[in-house]
């Protein structure tokens, strides 16, 4: 694991300042498999090591996330990632309001990022309901058109209920220009889109089995991981972190 970091530990890390209300990011898809537990796990990743402090709710029955956190070298588990249930938000939403502050006068989670079940559809009440407290909806999405034609309604029905909504494209194929037109028809469909479309990498899966996500590799620094890094600062400036 010598190209391997674990978390924050060598990076410089510069303190946040405190905010004043904790920041709720949603990710979700219509959609499996398309990158959710990924783009939250890195974002996750990200937040700790600019010093914001950060929580990962695991809505997926499959706790993917979750068996990913329990696999952090203990020096790496510089955020948390709790799991829970749909039918639980109500008691979530009331502990994120009430913006709890530690002793140091910051936040106890600046940052939540909530990872959610393939087939959200499925739960639009209480889809509806997170957000009410979401400042951001991430919708990652293949750039197929099949992809499309699931994630674009998606999206339009989020941005309907009132939430902020970006659609991130991942799993381009840098060499071909496919992206580009998905990106165009998500524009022409009146939806954001992430400006950084991310790539197919084989970093992205190399150390998830030592629970690692792409932004904890030190060495072999390349454009994935410049993209992930990017998705994270479009992400914390959309919320104002
Ligand atoms: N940019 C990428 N490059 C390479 N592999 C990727 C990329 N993004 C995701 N993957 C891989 O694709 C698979 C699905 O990703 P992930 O688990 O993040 O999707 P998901 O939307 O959370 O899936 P589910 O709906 O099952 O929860 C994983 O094996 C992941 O490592
Ligand atoms: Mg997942």
């Amino acid at each position: 694991m010598g190209d391997v970091l674990e978390a924050g530990v060598a990076r410089k890390t510069k303190a946040a300042p405190a905010a004043a209300r904790t920041k709720l990011v949603l990710v979700c898809s219509p959609k499996g498999g398309v990158g959710k537990t990924t783009i939250a796990s890195n974002l996750l990743v990200r937040a700790a090591q600019q010093g914001v402090r950060a929580l990962g709710l695991d809505l997926d029955r499959q706790r993917t996330l979750t068996k990913w956190f329990a696999k952090r070298p203990a020096e790496a588990q510089l955020f948390s990632v709790r799991e829970a249930t749909f039918s639980q938000w109500a008691a979530l939403s009331r502990e994120i309001r009430s913006n709890r502050i530690e002793q140091d006068g910051r936040l106890t989670y600046e940052l939540v990022v909530v990872d959610t079940p393939p087939s959200v559809e499925d739960h639009l009440l209480e889809v509806r309901n997170i957000l009410e407290d979401a400042d951001l909806t991430v919708i990652p999405t293949k750039p197929g058109d099949f992809d499309l034609e699931s994630a674009i309604p998606w999206g339009r029905t989020v941005s309907g209920m009132g939430g902020k909504t970006v659609m991130v494209l991942n799993q381009i194929n840098k060499q071909a220009s496919s992206w580009q037109q998905a990106q165009n028809r998500i524009i022409k469909s009146r939806l954001s889109v992430c400006p950084v479309a991310l790539p197919t990498s084989e970093d992205v899966t190399r150390y998830l089995d030592k629970g690692l996500a792409l932004l904890d590799l030190t060495k072999a620094r390349g454009d994935s991981m410049e993209r992930f890094e990017a998705v994270y600062e479009f992400v914390a400036q959309e919320v104002g972190l």
